[in-house]
C-alpha cells in the first residue's frame, strides 16, 4: 500500500477477525516502530509483545479510568474488547530519562508517539488494523508487565486483522482551520 493510502485510510479498529497475525507481519511492525526518528536519536522506547490470553484479559479489564471517562459519558473504554480480543498486544513504553527536556517540553511523548504512529501505519499498510489505547490504569498495569517504575507506559495497541474495513472516516477540521501562513492567526 501506498504511504498517502495508508494515511487516508488509517482507522482505529476495536473489533478482529479471529485469524492470528503472522510472525513475519509482527516483525515488520515491530521493524517499522524501530526505524522511527528520536530526540539524538535516543530511541527512549520500549515495546512490550503479549499473546498470553490471560494476560490481555488482565490489561483489558485495567483500561477503566473512572475519572477520564466519566464526563464523556463512557462507562467503558470503547477498546476494552479489542484487548483481550485481539491476537496481539502491544504495549508502548519510554523511558524519560533517554529522551530531551528543553524549555518544559518533554520530548519522550513525542519519540513515543512517532515510534507509535510508525506502528498504527505500518499495521494498516500490511492490513492489520489497531488502535491507540491511552487511557488505563498505569500502576496496575506495570505491576502486570514487571516494567520498572521509571518506565512510562504511553499506549496499548491492540493488533490483528480488522473485522470490517470502515467505509469513511472520522472527522477532521478543514486545513483552513488548522494552518494560518506566515505568522498565528486569531479568528
Ligand atoms: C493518544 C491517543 C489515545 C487514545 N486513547 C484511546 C482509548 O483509550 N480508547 C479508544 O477506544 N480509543 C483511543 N484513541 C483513539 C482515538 O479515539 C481515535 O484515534 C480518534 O477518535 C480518531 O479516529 P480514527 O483513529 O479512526 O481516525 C486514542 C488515540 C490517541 C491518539
Amino acid at each position: 500500500m501506498e504511504l498517502f493510502d495508508a494515511i487516508a485510510t488509517r482507522r482505529s479498529v476495536r473489533k478482529f477477525l479471529d485469524n492470528p497475525v503472522e510472525e513475519d507481519k509482527l516483525h515488520q511492525v515491530l521493524e517499522a516502530v524501530r526505524m522511527a526518528p528520536s530526540w539524538a536519536n535516543m530511541q527512549c522506547w520500549h515495546f512490550i509483545v503479549v499473546k498470553d490470553r490471560a494476560k490481555k484479559e488482565t490489561i483489558s479489564e485495567l483500561s477503566y479510568v473512572e475519572s477520564f471517562f466519566a464526563p464523556k459519558g463512557y462507562k467503558v473504554n470503547p477498546a476494552k474488547k479489542a484487548l483481550a480480543e485481539a491476537p496481539v498486544v502491544i504495549i508502548a513504553c519510554a523511558d524519560p530519562g533517554k529522551s530531551g527536556v528543553l524549555w518544559d517540553q518533554a520530548y519522550y511523548m513525542t519519540d513515543i508517539g512517532i515510534a507509535c504512529q510508525n506502528l498504527w501505519l505500518a499495521a494498516r499498510g500490511l492490513g492489520l488494523g489497531t488502535v491507540f489505547v491511552g487511557v488505563f490504569d498505569e500502576a496496575k498495569l506495570r505491576e502486570l508487565l514487571g516494567v520498572p517504575s521509571h518506565i512510562r507506559i504511553v499506549g496499548l495497541f491492540p493488533v490483528g486483522y480488522p473485522f470490517e474495513e470502515k467505509a469513511g472516516g472520522t472527522p477532521r477540521k478543514p486545513l483552513s482551520e488548522i494552518v494560518s501562513y506566515e505568522q498565528w492567526r486569531n479568528d
